[in-house]
Parts: structure tokens; C-alpha cells; sequence
């Protein structure tokens, strides 16, 4: 009775996919790491067909193993006991997901094409002008960037009109925010299909224009920096002011377990960036922070940052 009904709520989700979202069905999400795995896994999730590029099979494999990971984790959640409905979910879920390795072909059919690949500029202007040469034209182009300006990013394209930023969060299974970024060239039918889609996947979206961090990593990061600081003058030793932050304001996570989780290295560079940009004393990376980036401890996913973590774990 229970996979009954849980599969009738997965059905009735389809559904309202189709209804609500009937401008963007096939959706290619370019890189394959965390946040990008996690988006092509819900748009999967919720009836969209999924190509997925990486740029070799290696990293085909990884990603597609941290997609089966994390949608075992939903399936038992959706339908606790019933092994056979978290089966059957698995598999038609993976079945909607292509991997690929060949970034032409994977637009050609794309309704909407969310990039997610590393922080630099360079490389996303050479994806973004190559793409827009071979997708069609009611393809819409969206960054899943943290820090760079979508703008500039949509400079290199002849589709500033039919592109924007979609801001994910980590882990983007869990996380129920969507920042749906505008640039002043952004058209109104763009802003209303990204924001119908961000709702169809099951996000609630926030609206930002494209200023540096949108609203929560601009909040975020410099938090994050001044608990750093603070370990910095020895003020509080790390596990004391996670405990802090997780006790007296209800935070799930400390700014140091949050760090490991997200990456040291992506903080690093979100810091510099802006930094370098403003000069402003609330963005200077702390010496703890350089110290273990240096020695290539950047958190959960290198098996030590703040914490050591076990790595048969991850
Ligand atoms: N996939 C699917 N499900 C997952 C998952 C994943 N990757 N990670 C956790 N879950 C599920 C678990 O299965 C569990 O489900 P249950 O409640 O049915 O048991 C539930 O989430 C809670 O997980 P855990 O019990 O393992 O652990 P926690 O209760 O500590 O939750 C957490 C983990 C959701 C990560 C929580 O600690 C959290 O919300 N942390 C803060 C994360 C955050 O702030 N993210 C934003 C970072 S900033 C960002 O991403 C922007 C970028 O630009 C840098």
C-alpha cells in the first residue's frame, strides 16, 4: 500500500513536469562533479531526459556512481521498506540520464543547457561559444557559476536574451534553493521558463540580478571567512565555533564542517576572486585556509580539511 502510494506521488510529480514545464524537457547539463551530477539527478528526478557531459569516461563512471549514490539515498527516504519500488525508481530515473563525452552533439535536441563546469572564465567563453554555434535556437543557456558574473559569461554568446543564471546548492538532492539570475538582456519568456523549470524540479527560486555571489554565497563566504579569521587569532579552536554556530544558531552544519563539505579549494578561489575585484578586507583568505589548501587537504573530498574524514566512507 505504502509503494502504492509513493508511487502514485512520483506519477503525480511527472505530470505536473509536463504541465508546468512543457518548454523544457530535454534538458544537458555540462560537468559531472558535485553540483552537476546533482543537477542532471533532478531534473532526471522529476521526467526530464538528461544528457550529461564530462570530458572523458573516467569521470563518466564517477559521476554516474555519485548519481546512483545519492538517488539510492531518495529512493529509500520515498519509499522507505519497499526495495522493489526503490529498484524500480533507480532504474527509470538512470534510464532517463545519457552520459556523454561529445559536447556538439549533446545540444542539438537541448531545450535548456545548465553549465556547471570549473570557476574560469576562459574555459566557460570557449564551452558557451562553441555551443552556441550548434544549438538550436530555442535553446536556453544557463551557469551554474558561484562568483563570476553571468553576464560576462554570456558576453561571448549571439543568445544574451535566452540565458541566465541558475544557482544550485550543495547537496543539490537535499537543498530546496534555486537563485534564478536575470542580466538586463535576460527576455521575460527566459526568466518565466527558467523559474518554471527551477519550480518543476521541485526548487523554490529566488530572483537576483547578477551581482557578485547573488544572495546566499554573498552572505555566506564572508561569514565563512570571518569564522576562518577568527580561528586565525586563536580566538576559538574550530570544533568550538562549529559547535557555536550549529547550538546558538541553529546552523546544520559549523562554518569548518561546511568549508570540508563544500570544498576549500572552491572557497579559495570565490575569495580571490572577489578580493582581487574589491580589495575589500571582508574577502582576504585566512592563513588556515592557505595553509591546508597548500598541503592539498580541501576537505571531505580529499579525506582531510579542518577534520579527517574516512575515505571508504565518501
Ligand atoms: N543525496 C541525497 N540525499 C542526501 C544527500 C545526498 N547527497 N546528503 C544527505 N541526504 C539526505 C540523507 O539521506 C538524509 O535523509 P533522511 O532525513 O531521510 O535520513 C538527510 O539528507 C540528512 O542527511 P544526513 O542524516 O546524512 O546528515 P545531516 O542531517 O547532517 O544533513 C546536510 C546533511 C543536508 C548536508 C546538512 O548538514 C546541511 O543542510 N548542511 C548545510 C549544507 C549547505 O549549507 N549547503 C550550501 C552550501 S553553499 C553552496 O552549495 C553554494 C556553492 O556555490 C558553493
Amino acid at each position: 500500500m505504502a509503494a502504492a502510494n509513493a508511487t502514485g506521488a512520483i506519477f503525480k510529480r511527472h505530470f505536473s513536469v509536463t504541465s508546468l514545464n512543457n518548454i523544457i524537457q530535454n534538458v544537458t547539463v555540462i560537468g559531472g562533479g558535485l553540483m552537476g551530477s546533482g543537477i542532471a539527478q533532478v531534473a532526471a528526478q522529476s521526467g526530464n531526459t538528461v544528457t550529461l557531459v564530462e570530458v572523458d569516461a573516467d569521470r563518466l563512471k564517477k559521476t554516474e556512481s555519485s548519481i546512483t549514490n545519492s538517488l539510492t539515498r531518495v529512493g529509500k527516504k520515498l519509499y522507505k521498506d519497499d526495495p522493489g519500488a526503490i529498484k524500480q525508481f533507480l532504474e527509470e530515473t538512470r534510464n532517463r540520464i545519457r552520459g556523454t563525452t561529445d559536447l556538439k552533439e549533446a545540444v542539438k535536441d537541448s531545450d535548456l543547457v545548465v553549465e556547471a563546469v570549473v570557476e574560469n572564465l576562459k574555459v566557460k567563453h570557449e564551452l558557451f561559444k562553441t555551443i552556441d554555434e550548434v544549438a538550436p535556437q530555442k535553446t536556453l543557456f544557463a551557469s551554474n557559476t558561484s562568483s563570476l558574473s553571468i553576464g560576462e559569461i554570456a558576453a561571448v554568446t549571439n543568445r544574451k536574451d535566452r540565458f541566465g543564471g541558475l544557482h544550485f546548492f550543495n547537496p543539490v538532492a537535499v537543498m530546496k534553493l534555486l537563485e534564478v539570475i536575470r542580466i538586463p538582456e535576460t527576455s521575460d519568456e527566459t526568466y518565466e521558463a527558467l523559474m518554471a523549470w527551477g519550480k518543476a524540479i521541485g526548487k523554490v527560486c529566488v530572483t537576483c540580478k547578477d551581482t557578485p555571489g547573488f544572495v546566499v554565497n554573498r552572505l555566506l563566504i564572508p561569514y565563512l571567512a570571518e569564522a576562518a579569521r577568527l580561528l586565525d587569532r586563536g580566538d576559538a579552536s574550530a570544533r568550538d565555533i562549529d559547535t557555536a554556530m550549529k547550538l546558538g544558531a541553529g546552523h546544520p552544519m559549523g562554518p569548518f564542517e561546511l568549508m570540508d563539505y563544500t570544498g576549500l579549494d572552491t572557497a579559495v578561489f570565490i575569495l580571490d576572486g572577489w578580493y582581487q575585484k574589491t580589495q575589500d578586507p571582508l574577502f582576504k583568505v585566512s592563513e588556515a585556509v592557505k595553509k591546508l589548501v597548500a598541503e592539498g587537504k580541501l576537505g571531505v573530498k580529499t579525506g582531510e580539511g579542518f577534520y579527517r574524514y574516512n575515505k571508504n566512507k565518501l
